[in-house]
């Protein structure tokens, strides 16, 4: 089916066959109400590179009403809610999720790409930070400490830090917004979420049902833009007491930068470029399936995607063959196709990023051993697909050492001794993720400990959960998201020294 007429018919049926077509959404939600722009940005199908739908352009008034109207209805969310509240509406809002999952999943594959599989399960992914966030909002605890002066007693109170301002990639284009707001939400804040020109539908859809579970229309607001221009609104307006953005490390120093000049708590979410380590005892098999799981999870396109392959020497030919045996079964497509296992890239640009990689590599004497070309089983040659690679012969004077893919390339590089293995996975200026496979549990926790990386994935390719703090070291970023240490960061910490208790 993957011709470009017979995609553009699927995706039509697919939208007309949403449950609850009033889930499409081509607006932004400000102040209560639905708003829209004569100015419009067109929103792409990757599969085709045709237009899916234009979404409204909505201007920098926009977004100070929007901070205004959060500034107000933070206030009065805070004070008129108990924490088990504000837990009660975020399970509402997990409950309509899941309710509508499939519709939501159908949005999500026809503005990102991702085979609709991978769709579902981001949107139950996406479903576990609102869960986990419901529960978590009646543990926000404060201190009672010891004082060191007489009749003294010292208490921390944690309070919502205010209006947040969240800033969302497209990979992700449900899970990256659930596992920011549902803490926010969970403790008081009001959010503007500006979602990514790419994928706003699905943002736009989980606005609806968090509106429709009772979440006040004051303190959720969503602003599309293809301007980033008047979204930096968000990050230099002081009523915006935090900031919070998934993207890359380049963008996201530059938004550090901007919001310094008002002070605002930060977490950033930055680019990685994750080493994953075979070790010569690891079982290779199961090292297979944690670098598919890892590797090639949305095309190459998440920041704890593995980016450097390295495998000792030693067991580098039976993990290569057995790699590219998996690799062979790929099948890219039209990610409504159920046969379709690896879905295109979100843009053009992404499709020159992966080439310009192997290119790179190949010059410099890697081998190209599987892939690297447009997959012949997308007929028209339209969209933005490439076709899964592996390469090998890889060495740390190649870009793709150095610089995160994006893509689903797999570059092998071989090591010789463990520290070796540790040397080249360090040598990075980022630390999102790290990999390694080993059976050896005193090699476990020497690697595990020396790794630079924020999150350690030992004998998986499978790091991310709600119950799990995400987030990097390095040039990978600041803060954790999800976790019992996700809802601290969009807390403030109140210290109250409560002094002459004697009288
Ligand atoms: C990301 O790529 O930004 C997020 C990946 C994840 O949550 O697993």
């Amino acid at each position: 089916m993957s011709s470009v007429n017979g995609i553009v018919r699927v995706a039509k049926r697919a939208l007309d066959s949403l449950v609850d077509k009033s889930l499409f959404i081509s607006e932004g939600f400000v102040n209560g109400k639905w708003v829209s722009s004569t100015k419009t940005f067109p929103v792409f199908e990757p599969s085709t590179g045709g237009i899916l739908g234009h979404v409204s352009d909505l201007g920098r008034d926009h977004f100070v009403t929007a901070i205004e109207s959060a500034d107000a209805g933070c206030r009065k969310y805070v004070n008129s809610t108990t924490a088990p509240e504000r837990g009660l509406l975020l399970r509402k809002w997990y409950d309509l999720i899941i309710a509508n999952k499939d519709d939501i999943a159908k949005i999500l594959v026809l503005e990102n790409g991702k085979p609709y599989a991978e769709a579902v399960g981001e949107v139950l992914y996406a479903a576990s930070f609102v869960s986990w966030f419901s529960e978590e909002a009646s543990r926000s605890y404060g201190d009672v400490i010891p004082s060191s002066a007489p009749n003294t007693t010292v208490l921390t109170f944690r309070q919502p830090v205010g209006v947040c301002g969240i800033i969302t990639p497209w990979n992700f284009p449900a899970a990256m917004i659930t596992r920011k707001i549902a803490p926010a939400l969970a403790v008081g804040c009001s959010v503007i979420i500006k979602p990514p020109a790419e994928t706003p539908f699905t943002a736009a859809a989980l606005v609806k049902l968090a509106i429709r579970a009772g979440i006040p229309n004051d303190v959720i607001h969503l602003v599309p833009t293809n301007d980033h221009g008047i979204a930096a609104e968000l990050v230099t307006n002081p009523v915006v007491k935090k900031l919070s953005f998934t993207g890359s490390t380049k963008v996201g120093i530059h938004l550090s930068q901007l919001a310094a000049g008002t002070m605002k708590k930060l977490s950033m979410e930055l680019g990685g470029n994750a080493p994953l380590i075979v070790f010569a005892d690891a079982d290779i098999d199961l090292a297979v399936e944690g670098t598919i799981a890892s590797k090639f999870r949305g095309s190459g396109q998440t920041c704890v995607c593995a980016n450097r392959i390295l495998v000792h020497k030693s067991i580098a030919a039976e993990f290569t063959a057995k790699l590219v045996a998996r690799v062979s079964n790929f099948k890219c497509g039209f990610g409504l196709d159920p046969d379709t296992t690896q879905g295109p890239l979100v843009s053009e640009r992404g499709v020159a990023k992966v080439k310009q990689h192997i290119a790179d590599a190949v010059a410099k004497g890697a081998k190209l051993v599987i892939g690297g070309g447009f997959p012949p089983e997308v007929v028209d040659h339209a969209g933005y697909f490439i076709q899964p690679t592996v390469l090998t012969g890889v060495t740390a004077d190649m870009v793709v050492a150095t610089e995160e893919t994006f893509g689903p390339l797999a570059p092998i590089f071989e090591f010789e001794s463990e520290q070796e293995a540790i040397d080249l996975a360090n040598a990075t200026e980022f630390g999102l993720a790290g990999y390694f496979f080993s059976r050896d549990i005193g090699k476990i926790f020497r690697v595990a400990k020396q790794l630079e990386v924020g999150m350690v994935g030992v004998n998986t390719g499978k790091i991310s959960a709600a119950e799990s703090p995400f987030g990097g070291i390095k040039h990978s970023g600041i803060g954790r998201e999800g976790s019992k240490y996700g809802l601290a960061e969009y807390e403030v910490l109140k210290t109250v020294t409560i002094g002459n208790t004697n009288l």
